[in-house]
């Protein structure tokens, strides 16, 4: 193979350096590591040796390309060693001033050609070019942790980079098995910024006591298919890291109500209750395993009433289909009998609300989340109002829960869970294709490669349908009154011509 960039030079040999070395080395570079602590470039290089001996052990690599890998892989005891470098990546401490300072150093010392990189996560690229006097061959060049196993990477251009800067190091990337994906230099950039829906909404729904963090964890794992709920995800990333980035976006965005933070992590993090590495996070840990609380039994009732469903339900034909196989008795009279139980099923308004609206007895009405088919989830989720009867609320739940899948019930919410996360998520990622940060095919593979979606947001967002995604916001936005919940010019426009969401623009 003939890399792209023959000689690069690695600064900062922590978590993030030693794993761009080994991607550097595995596409055939020679690669020279630098660090200021003493030691800490040639313990990174005995661990990157150690990683490759493994792998040989395992039978995944073999023994001759890990020698060759290791040969091409060496200390430099002082930084003016990768003078003759064609690339250097920086991950060195997370500082604007040092950053800059280390830039200047180098710039002095390499060819006119060397192009320059920082695996920054939160600084501005053009903050750190800015310093430079060649800023045309600046770039971020942000990876994630592990290096090794989490295949995307970020290529962002400055405001002054030029593009075949980045045009090289997307290729060089590929060079090492990686996808890179471009973005613009923005706060979050594509990952970071993309992934504020998900953990900010499921706060608001905690906040609001909609449902405890298991209740919500267990709804949007089964109904969306998110492999970790946003909890146990909080847990895992722990709130020193996630609570910061939380803030730092918001604020970078000039209180942008969309990345609103939560007081439930700052207090949190101020109380030390950070996650899962502390023992202690949403969940008590009990030698690394969640203790997560039993979900709560389905309800022995003597009998379910029968069922009236309301004429503005959402999939009404399914519900009726679904009331039949699980044996209730349907009532298709214009209104409810005196002891019906009342079946509501909005898109993004609560169920107060529509009780409210269509006159129904709120004491009798339940609402159904059916924003997903009901074959195409693992848990339905039923919300109460504050009027809601126990007995109607047992019924309901004994009710759905006939066949063996799992029901929760919450209480009111616009949006119930899943449908508030998903359309936030989407609304976020919506307006990130408007402001062009990225192309639409670009956050759906930094998504899907850094966050671990079961489908990129505007694949969501197109699953739903963006009308039904509008419909949602809109109603969000009303139960609330919150700007956070508008929707983004990309996704109503799209929405409103029936265009799908990856649909680029001529
Ligand atoms: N850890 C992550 O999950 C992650 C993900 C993406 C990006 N990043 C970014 O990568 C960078 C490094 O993060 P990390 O987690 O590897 O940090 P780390 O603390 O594990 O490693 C940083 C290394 O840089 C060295 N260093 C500090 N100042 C230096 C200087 N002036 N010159 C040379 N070496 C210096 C330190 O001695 C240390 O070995 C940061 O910019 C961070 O924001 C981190």
């Amino acid at each position: 193979m003939h890399p792209q960039f023959p000689f690069v030079g690695v600064v900062g040999t922590g978590a993030m350096g030693r794993g761009i070395a080994q991607m550097a080395a595995q596409a055939g570079s020679q690669v020279l590591l630098y660090d200021t602590q003493p030691g800490a470039a040639e313990a990174a290089r005995t661990a990157l040796i150690e990683t490759w001996q493994k792998l040989v052990t395992k039978g995944k690599l073999d023994a001759s390309v890990a020698a060759a890998h290791q040969e091409r892989l060496r200390v430099a005891e002082r930084l003016d060693a990768l003078a003759p470098s064609d690339l250097v990546i920086e991950a060195i401490v997370e500082k604007l001033d040092v950053k800059r300072a280390l830039f200047a150093e180098l710039e002095v010392l390499v060819g006119p050609q060397t192009v320059l990189a920082s695996n920054t996560s939160s600084l501005s690229v053009t903050a750190i070019a800015a310093g430079l006097k060649q800023p045309r061959r600046f770039a971020g060049y942000h990876f994630f942790n592990p290096v090794p196993l989490m295949r995307v990477v970020e290529v962002i251009a400055g405001l002054k980079t030029d593009t075949v800067v980045c045009q090289q190091l997307a290729d060089y990337a590929r060079q090492f098995g990686h996808t890179p994906v471009a973005a613009q230099d923005t706060p979050g950039f594509i990952v970071n910024h993309a992934g504020r829906g998900y953990g900010t909404e499921a706060l608001r729904v905690l906040g609001e006591r909609v449902a405890d963090v298991a209740t919500i964890d267990r709804i949007l794992r089964d109904q969306m298919g998110f492999r970790l709920g946003p909890f146990e995800l909080m847990d895992l990333t722990a709130l020193d890291v996630s609570h910061p980035v939380m803030e730092s976006i918001y604020h970078q965005y000039y209180e942008e109500p969309r990345y609103r933070p939560s007081v439930i992590t700052a207090q949190r993090l101020a109380g030390g209750v950070v996650g899962k590495k502390v023992g202690e996070g949403f969940y008590r840990y009990d030698q690394g395993a969640a203790q997560v609380p039993a979900e709560p039994p389905v309800p022995q009732v003597a009998s379910v009433p029968p069922v009236w469903v309301s004429p503005k339900a959402a999939r009404r034909a399914e519900i009726y289909q679904l009331l039949k196989d699980l044996g209730a008795s349907i009532e298709t009279a214009q209104s409810p009998s005196a002891q019906a139980l009342i079946l509501v099923a909005p898109l993004g308004l609560d169920v107060t609300t529509l009780a409210a609206v269509e006159r129904l007895d709120a004491t009798r009405t339940v609402g159904i989340d059916m924003m997903l088919e009901d074959a195409a989830t693992r848990r339905r989720v039923l919300a109460t109002n504050p009027a809601t009867r126990p007995d109607m609320r047992d019924a309901a739940h004994a009710l759905f829960a006939r066949d063996g899948k799992a029901v929760s019930v919450v209480r009111d919410s616009g949006g119930f869970v899943t449908q508030r996360v998903v359309a936030t998520i989407v609304n976020i990622a919506a307006d990130m294709c408007q402001q062009g940060i990225c192309s639409p095919k670009d956050l759906e593979l930094a998504v899907t490669l850094g966050l671990g979606y079961p489908l990129g947001p505007l694949a969501m967002g197109d699953r739903i349908g963006p009308t039904n995604v509008l419909e949602i916001l809109f109603n969000l936005q009303t139960v609330y009154g919150d700007p956070r919940y508008r929707p983004s010019p990309w996704l109503r426009r799209r929405g409103a011509l029936g265009l799908s969401l990856s649909h680029e623009e001529a």
